[in-house]
Parts: C-alpha cells; structure tokens; sequence
C-alpha cells in the first residue's frame, strides 16, 4: 500500500473534502489522526472509518488556536511518535452562519479576520508544528487545499481569494526553506466547486452538477507518497491531475 504505516494528520475531517481526504489515505494504509472543531464530530468520522484502534486518533482541535495546535500535535507524537503528512485543508469561503457573497467594501473586520485565520494562520500554525517533528525525523509532506480563488480573484470573494492566494505563497515559501530538511509542501486545488454537503445546502445549489469530492483522493494520496519525492513547492489542480493520469473526473448532481 502506498502509505503503509504512515502518519497522517487532516484538518478538518469531518465533514466534507477533510472527510474524503481522510478517507482515501487511510484506504491508501496511512495511521491517521483527524482534527475537527468538536470532538463528537471528528469521534463520529473516526468511528466511520472502521479502523483498528491502533491506527486512528481523533482530536479536538481549533486551527487557528496556537494552543490547540501544540496540543494536537503532542497528542499525535504521543500515539505514533511520528507525523509524516500534514493536510490542511481546515477552511471555508464565509463563516459558517455568517454572512456570505459581500464585496470587500462591505466586508466587517472580524469576517476578514475569521477567514484569513481558518484558511491562513491555521494552515501556518500546523505547519509550523509539523515543521519542527519533520526536521527532526527527517522528512516529510505538507499538503495544503487551495482553490482556483487562490490563482485568480473571484467578485464577492474577497477574504477567500486573499487567504487561497496567501496559502500559495506560503506553500512555494515552505518549500523553499525545508527542501534541504526533505520536506517537501504542495497546494492541493480542487479545481472548481465541490459538491460537499455545506455547498449542497446554498439555496439554489439542488440539482446542479458539480465536482464530486472524490476528486481530490489520488492527487492526495500522490502528494502524501513517497511516489511524489522530488515534488515541492508546486500546486496541483485535481481535475486536470487526474485526466494527466488517465483517471475519470468524478462529478455528482449537488
Ligand atoms: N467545497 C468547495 O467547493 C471547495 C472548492 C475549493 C476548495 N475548497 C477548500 O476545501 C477545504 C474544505 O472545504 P469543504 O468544502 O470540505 O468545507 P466543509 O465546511 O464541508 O468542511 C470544512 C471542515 O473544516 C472544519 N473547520 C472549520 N474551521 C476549523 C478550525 N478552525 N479548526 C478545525 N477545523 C475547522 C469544519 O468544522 C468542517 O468539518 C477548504 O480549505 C476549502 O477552502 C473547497
């Protein structure tokens, strides 16, 4: 199996791109750890994936927390003593109940703020964290979920566009500094609009096609492999990843 015994943590996994993220790597033969925001959702996902107990840690934790990020990260050493693959993929366009679709010139601070944290700051905090196990143990993948708002600024998604374009240039940043420590971090760009059920639940959404989110599984599987040495500080977009491969680009009616 690709990532027998690998250390996997996903931000994010319990719903969602995180969930099928989480999915597709522990099918791959990766231990993982998932985080989410409550320990009842990331226990309900964990108990889903029907691994032994061995093989799985689900954790509270905020992403955007310097302290639940340490705190993760303990916890994880504590049970697998290493960590090979970071996947951040914690992140969202708008808050979640808040106000949605604004122009930046009627965007309140903390919505800026509560974007930027989740998709940025979180994506540097866990980093940051994986860094140090990674140096340490000398190696590793970091995997961060962008989206096309990340490449090209999209009208009413100002906070988003900005935070996607940020985890661009972090990644390319974090390649750099830590290619000679043999950790490598790519971005991970669905590459369109993914029928997760958060996305399925905008008014209007019912009946369209969209990506499924089985999309990103072998681009995510690649990146956490070692069939990836050699590969950082580049950004992958899944739908056109898996045509190069000669696999089908899954889509489902939302
Ligand atoms: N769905 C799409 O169309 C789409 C397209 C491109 C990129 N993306 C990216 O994919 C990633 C996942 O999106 P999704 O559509 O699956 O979203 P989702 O809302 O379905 O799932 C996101 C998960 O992250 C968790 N989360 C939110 N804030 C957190 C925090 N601070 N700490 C820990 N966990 C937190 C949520 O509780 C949720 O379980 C995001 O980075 C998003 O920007 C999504």
């Amino acid at each position: 199996m690709k990532l027998h015994d690998k250390v996997v943590l996903v931000t994010g996994a319990a719903r969602g791109i995180g969930w099928e993220l989480v999915q597709a790597l522990a099918q791959a033969g990766a231990r993982v750890a998932l985080c989410d925001l409550t320990q009842a959702d990331v226990d309900a996902a964990a108990a889903r994936l029907a691994l032994a107990p061995e093989k799985v840690l689900a954790l509270r934790a905020d992403v955007t927390s310097e302290r639940d990020v340490s705190e993760l990260f303990s916890r994880i050493l504590k049970k697998f003593s290493r960590v090979d693959v970071v996947v951040n993929n914690a992140g969202f366009a708008w808050p979640r109940g808040g106000p949605v679709n604004l122009e930046l010139a009627d965007t309140p601070l903390d919505v800026w703020q509560k974007v930027l944290d989740t998709n940025l700051t979180g994506t540097f905090l866990c980093s940051r964290a994986a860094l140090k196990v990674m140096r340490a143990q000398g190696g590793g993948s970091i995997v961060n979920i962008s989206s096309p708002q990340g490449k090209k600024g999209k009208l009413l998604r100002g906070p988003y566009s900005a935070a996607k374009f940020g985890v661009e240039g972090l990644t390319q940043v974090l390649a750099l500094e830590n290619a000679a420590h043999n950790i490598r971090a790519n971005c991970l760009d669905p590459g369109g609009i993914v029928a997760t059920e958060a996305i399925r639940n905008i008014p209007g959404n019912r009946g369209l096609r969209m990506l499924s989110p089985a999309v990103v599984r072998d681009c995510a599987v690649y990146l956490a492999s070692d069939e990836s040495v050699g590969v950082t500080g580049q950004s992958f977009v899944a739908p056109e990843w898996n045509q190069d491969h000669g696999l089908a680009v899954p889509y489902m009616v939302a």
